[in-house]
């Protein structure tokens, strides 16, 4: 008989809303993005930035963070990612702010967006349409428009790679072409490895999600852009399977978290750990997980994941990748539809009630 995971017509009608076309779309989309960003009329950054702020939340907040990877280990710039209402005092004239928000209408983006241009702050808008787009079309702001018409959390390459392409167009960020080009490659490996039609038997990301169903997983970083990566795949599983996944990072979690395992069983026995790893990882952070295993015990199932690839981009693409599959494996295992986010959409109807109110 086969794994519940083959049964490809009963995955499709389970997925009205085509989730997994958009997942085994991304390579191509990444393509168009780098693409897109590379013919996008240019403007001059009036004054050399000495900070990049990204404002932007959930789906595309996250590519914030992606970039802030990149600097951190080939840029010489701090880049700050804003989550919220308030940008820092810190923002000024020399900031270069990247207000990032899919569909355009996202209030904390657009108050950091407003904030920035009374602090001079020098602005990129980034949307597939939207009052964001209405606003920086109205005040001369440079906005980058990106395909509309699906959800923002599988719209990551539109909303990543452009900023990365920008900078690097600046000569804030080295060439990036022979990496971009791998790691487009690798994605597509990527795909023809986890995708719907790979059976269950050599599908790492079906196998994974069938592990996890049912289970509280709990998505441990090995480091460095791991960390990122943790918490882009808490949010898929949040998303699209519709359930509880928490994110921490080595070393960080063995300050505190590791404490938690002790009164693990009275707390749940379905937890199950996933730590997202790097062959390159130090002999310090290989002991600490090895240590940590050891710790959990047999408190929790406990798998691992690893990056492939040559560069830091192709790395942080493709471990991405996996989740987001894997997401989708389980979304279908919890018997949910991952595109619906109807709370996510309730809340925001209730803020813009209260904004119209005002
Ligand atoms: C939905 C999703 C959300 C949104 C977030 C912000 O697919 O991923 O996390 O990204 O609610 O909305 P946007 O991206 O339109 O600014």
């Amino acid at each position: 008989m086969a794994h519940p995971l083959d049964e490809h017509g009963q995955l499709r009608s389970a997925d009205p809303h085509g989730m997994m076309a958009l997942t085994l779309d991304f390579p191509a989309q990444c393509k168009r993005a780098v693409e897109l960003a590379g013919e996008w009329r240019l403007p001059n950054l009036p004054r050399e930035p000495r900070l990049i702020v990204v404002s932007g939340m959930g789906g595309s907040g996250i590519g914030g963070d992606y970039l802030r990877a990149l600097f951190e280990a080939h840029g010489s710039l701090p880049v700050l990612v804003v989550r919220d209402y308030h940008l820092p005092r810190c923002v000024d004239p020399h900031t270069l702010l990247f207000a990032v928000s899919y569909s355009g209408n996202t209030e904390e983006t657009l108050s950091c967006y407003e904030q920035a241009r009374a602090r001079g702050a020098m602005r990129v808008a980034i949307s597939s349409g939207g009052e964001l787009q209405v606003r920086a079309q109205r005040e001369g702001v440079p906005h980058l428009q990106v395909p509309v018409g699906q959800p923002p959390r599988t719209a990551l390459g539109y909303l990543f790679l452009p900023m990365a392409v920008l900078c690097e167009r600046w000569q804030l960020l080295p060439n990036l072409e022979q990496v971009l080009a791998r790691t487009l490659q690798r994605l597509v490996q990527s795909r023809d490895r986890w995708g719907i039609s790979v059976a269950y038997e050599q599908n790492h990301a079906k196998q994974l999600a069938a592990a996890l169903h049912g289970k509280l997983p709990l998505l441990y970083g090995s480091g460095d852009y791991r960390a990122i990566v943790a918490t882009r795949w808490k949010g898929q599983f949040n998303e699209n399977a519709k359930q509880h996944a928490f994110a921490n990072t080595f070393p960080e979690l063995n300050h505190n978290e590791i404490l938690g395992w002790v009164g693990a069983k009275r707390q749940a026995k379905n937890f199950a750990v996933v730590v997202l790893r790097d062959p390159d990882e130090s002999i310090q952070i290989r002991t600490r997980v090895e240590v940590t295993r050891q710790l959990v015990g047999d408190a929790a199932e406990w798998h691992e994941a690893w990056a492939e690839g040559d560069s830091l981009l192709e790395r942080l693409l493709m471990l991405t990748y996996l989740g987001d599959f894997v997401s989708l494996y389980l979304a279908y295992l919890n018997g949910v539809d991952p595109y619906a986010i109807d709370s996510i959409d309730r809340l925001k109807a209730e803020l813009a009630k209260l904004a119209s109110s005002e």
